[in-house]
């Protein structure tokens, strides 16, 4: 791809409007030292230091194509509590637009919250219900995403089986998008992969694909990719491979692209960078396998970040640029 082109393609990041529909979910790091062992019971006292509250599960799918640029909805269910506050707030600050998030009073804001001295994580609580949604909730949140339809030019559907994206849920947000030509691209969850007939793409690894089919670990990873992709009715899909990069099955041919990773730090959350940049490359126009070309370059970056982290169009375009070096 020519480097004009390509930054043509980067600048069509800030026109495209992507809708992400999945569970949200806050990551809290709470930070400190250890000094002295409690009197109360034989545990660490913890005298904290600071707090940082990051945007997880399919907030952090919002997080990357925020950074990206694009325009963003983020469709989910949080609790009606502090901690669904305090996500909110993460969000606000990033200017990110949650007229698309329903509070419930009967389920808590899903956090991740650890407790670290120095290097050392002591203790991680999780909150969550990952029951399906009610009825109720389903048509308000189905409601809301027709509102906005004619705004809306692709769909990431992030799965982290929380609830969200019940079968309903899901099959509703993929008729309302055939009717309208709009993109769908999911990653799933592969028990829930029969709610995800006829969406636009899906981005599993290597582990979900089999699981999805109820495969192996010995099937060759070709034909799962084929077979998954027929049995879905998928325009493509792409499957994530870790250090062997991706295969993106299209329509005719399967192509493998590797990675080209220098430094791998840290691998959480490569794939919401993945499915962020593929889907927003597609909805700005790009072929699919220069789209896949993209987020593999993407991830390559992230996988070089510690911690869970987000790219920019800049650290994309200049890796690209060192990678497949065609425009020197
Ligand atoms: N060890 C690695 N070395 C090089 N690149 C990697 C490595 N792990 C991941 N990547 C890059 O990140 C992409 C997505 O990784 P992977 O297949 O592990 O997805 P995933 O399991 O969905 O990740 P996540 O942990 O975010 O759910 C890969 O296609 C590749 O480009
Ligand atoms: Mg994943």
């Amino acid at each position: 791809m020519e480097k004009n082109r390509l930054e043509q393609i980067l600048d069509c990041f800030g026109k495209v409007k992507v809708a992400v529909v999945g569970d949200m979910m806050l990551d809290d790091y709470i930070i400190g030292t250890v000094d002295r062992i409690s009197p109360e019971a034989p545990v660490p006292v913890v005298s904290v230091k600071k707090e940082r509250f990051v945007l997880g599960g399919a907030a952090n799918v919002v997080n990357n194509l925020a950074t990206l640029g694009a325009k963003t909805l983020c469709f989910g269910v949080i609790g009606d509590d502090s901690d669904g506050d305090r996500l909110l707030n993460v969000f606000r600050e990033k200017n990110i637009d949650v007229t698309g998030v329903i509070r419930v009073e009967d389920r808590p804001t899903i956090v991740k919250r650890r407790i670290i001295a120095g290097t050392q994580q002591l203790l991680r609580l999780d909150w969550e219900d990952a029951s399906n949604i009610r009825k109720e909730i389903e048509d308000l949140l189905l409601n809301k995403i027709k509102e906005h339809i004619d705004e809306i030019d692709a769909f990431i559907l992030s799965d982290y089986d929380k609830g969200v994206l019940t079968p309903r849920v899901a099959k509703e947000i993929i008729e309302m998008a055939k009717g309208k030509n709009i993109i769908v691209t999911v990653d799933p969850k592969p028990k829930n992969a029969q709610n995800y007939i006829g969406a636009t793409s899906m981005t599993p690894n290597r582990k979900e694909a089999m699981e999805c089919l109820g495969k192996g670990k010995d099937t060759d990873v070709l034909e799962i990719g084929k077979e998954l992709k027929e049995k879905l009715s998928l325009t493509n899909l792409l499957l994530t491979r870790s250090e062997e990069g991706m295969s993106l099955f299209g329509n005719e041919k399967i192509e493998n692209i590797p990675t080209y990773a220098k430094e791998v730090y840290d691998v959480t959350g490569a794939g919401d960078t993945v499915i962020s940049v593929y889907t927003l490359a597609g909805a700005s126009g790009m072929e699919w396998y220069e789209a896949a070309k993209l987020a593999n370059t993407a991830a390559g970056v992230v996988v070089g970040k510690m911690g869970t982290s987000t790219v920019t169009k800049e650290e994309i375009l200049e890796f690209y640029n060192s990678i497949y070096n065609e425009w020197n």
